[in-house]
């Protein structure tokens, strides 16, 4: 089997099923037959023995090289990101070792949903670990959800219901700067400490413009045409936002 060439594992051995199981459940809802496949943290190809290798088309990027069958980029995954044509991509996995917020940031800025379009996001967020680990939060993801750098309450003490709240609000922004919406979510919670998130999304292009709907409720678009009505949030900052921001 492909999959036992690939013996070695980035990724908790408890992990591994339900990575599978959300990425054949992405692939399955954007058909194997539509599925171009950007694997943005290619690894040791585990996820594209198990899952990928099915789809119509792939294309790894790691910054280590592996030597296998796999049509790889060997480089900084943001710099592939920057300057690709992602319009042919139907399916981006983002299998980061702790933040994809940068990532998904570029991918937002550059990669737009047509009506009705069907797009596959995969992400592995470690963000937890990351704040137990006294790193603060990922300036992208921060950027995602609109927090100012300097607002303390994220650094520290951080609930899941929080974590999972941020994440939440990062995906719909994102979904809605590629002019689109979250329809189909699947979840997993790693169940040792490091508490990684585990997403397959399905996100899809809206019908017209100035509308949309997703699944966390309905909202009219405003004039500006990119920002739903504002619901007062314990994230909302309105300071100085003169801050570095991540360069989509
Ligand atoms: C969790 S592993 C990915 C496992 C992989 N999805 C698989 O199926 O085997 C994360 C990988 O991302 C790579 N990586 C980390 N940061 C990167 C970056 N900025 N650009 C490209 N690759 C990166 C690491 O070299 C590592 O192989």
């Amino acid at each position: 089997m492909i999959g036992r060439a690939f013996p070695k594992t980035d990724t908790g051995l408890r992990a591994v099923p339900a990575k599978i199981e959300i990425r054949r459940r992405v692939l399955e809802a954007i058909t194997p037959a539509r599925a171009m496949v950007f694997d943005a943290f290619a690894g040791t190809g585990q996820m594209w023995a198990e899952v990928w290798q099915h789809a119509a088309g792939y294309v790894g990027c790691d910054e280590r090289w592996h030597k296998d069958a796999r049509c790889c980029f060997v480089a900084d995954n943001r710099r592939v990101l920057r300057c690709l044509n992602l319009q042919p991509f139907t399916i981006f996995d983002l299998d980061a070792y702790g933040s994809p917020w940068e990532q998904a940031l570029i991918l937002a800025a550059r990669r737009r949903l047509a009506p009705r379009e069907r797009l596959g996001l995969v992400l592995t967020e470690g963000t937890w670990t990351k704040t137990r680990m006294g790193n603060g939060w990922p300036g992208a993801l921060r950027q995602a959800v609109g927090i100012a750098p300097h607002v303390a309450a994220v650094q520290h003490g951080l609930t899941q219901t929080m974590h999972d709240d941020l994440i939440h609000r990062a995906v719909r922004a994102i979904a809605r700067q590629m002019q689109g919406q979250l329809v189909r979510q699947w979840r997993a919670i790693g169940m040792t400490g490091t508490r990684m998130r585990y997403l397959g999304l399905i996100l899809e292009g809206i019908k017209r413009p100035g509308a949309a709907l997703d699944a966390g409720g309905s909202f009219q678009l405003d004039r500006a045409g990119d920002q739903p009505p504002q619901k007062p949030s314990p994230w909302t900052h309105h300071g100085p936002r003169n801050q570095r921001q991540a360069r989509p």
